[in-house]
């Protein structure tokens, strides 16, 4: 058994007073300038990250640090809009308080979004990817220091099958082409060198990028769900003319931003028509 941990109680209890009690069946994480879909939300209210405890203060720009709470397409969801990386503080486990509050609060399924630099040419900007699977390319893990043995935990299938499926189908719906794809996740905050790329590359990956991998683990701990959507925002450093920098990463995440909501609110509704 885990020991309970004392600031997602208070965590918990602080939302739970605010409103925010719950239950949601689904939390949605959203990468750098991807926050557009919190527009979508009905009956929505919001806490900034900073009056819960032990939530992280996001220091990059393009995250907005905010928890929200409403309904996307009618389903009570609960949405982190921005997160705090490891490469801020040198902490892997910077959103674990987040995710065990969303656990708490009744989340057994978690959408992770991020922007990401493409190996692949023909999967330029633009292009959103579901993430089948992950390169832990940085040396960290957001596990370590766990004292349990609930540390030990399988990864063969952190990225939800099922999930995935409805990912597929919504695109379908939508109108929206949806790719697959294997993330590499590399610490940053700097880019990658054009052989990093290269080496990623040859070890599978598809996708090059700085987050998520660590809220994969974690969601995995607390026995949640994850699927994981990826915005294509460049190729990799020295793949075609690619040459990445922030500013353009967050102007074409905000780009995509239209058709990752879009995509998420059909994904939403398939879900919960299809929960028993
Ligand atoms: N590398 C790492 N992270 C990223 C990139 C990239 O090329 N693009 C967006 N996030």
């Amino acid at each position: 058994m885990r020991e309970p941990e004392p600031q997602v109680e208070a965590a918990a209890g602080l939302l739970r007073e605010q409103g925010l009690g719950g239950p949601f069946a689904y939390a949605i994480v959203t990468g750098t300038g991807l926050g557009a879909l919190v527009r979508d939300l009905q009956e929505g209210i919001s806490v900034p990250y900073a009056q819960i405890p032990g939530f992280p203060s996001p220091r990059v720009s393009g995250h907005g640090g905010r928890l929200h709470a409403g309904r996307l397409a009618g389903e009570r969801v609960l949405v982190f809009e921005g997160r705090a990386h490891a490469y801020e503080a040198g902490d892997a486990g910077v959103m674990r308080v987040p995710l065990a509050v969303a656990h708490a609060l009744g989340a057994r399924s978690l959408l992770l979004t991020n922007a990401s630099g493409s190996l692949r040419p023909e999967v330029g900007p633009g292009s959103l990817v579901a993430l089948t699977d992950h390169i832990n390319l940085s040396g960290l893990n957001p596990l370590i220091g766990e004292a349990s043995d609930a540390r030990f935990v399988p990864m063969v299938a952190a990225y939800d099958a099922d999930l995935r499926m409805h990912l597929h189908a919504a695109a379908a719906e939508a109108g929206i082409a949806l790719h697959e794809g294997i993330y590499a996740w590399f610490s940053g905050p700097s880019f990658e060198t054009p052989a990093e790329v290269r080496m990623a590359g040859r070890l599978g990956a598809d996708l090059v990028g700085m987050s998520t991998v660590p809220e994969v683990i974690l969601a995995r701990f607390y026995g949640m769900r994850v699927a994981a959507l990826s915005v294509v925002t460049n190729l990799g450093a020295g793949i075609g003319d690619g040459d990445p920098h922030h500013d353009e990463t967050k102007a074409a995440a905000a780009r995509s931003g239209d058709d990752l909501a879009r995509l998420v609110s059909a994904f939403v509704a398939r879900l919960s028509a299809s929960a028993p």
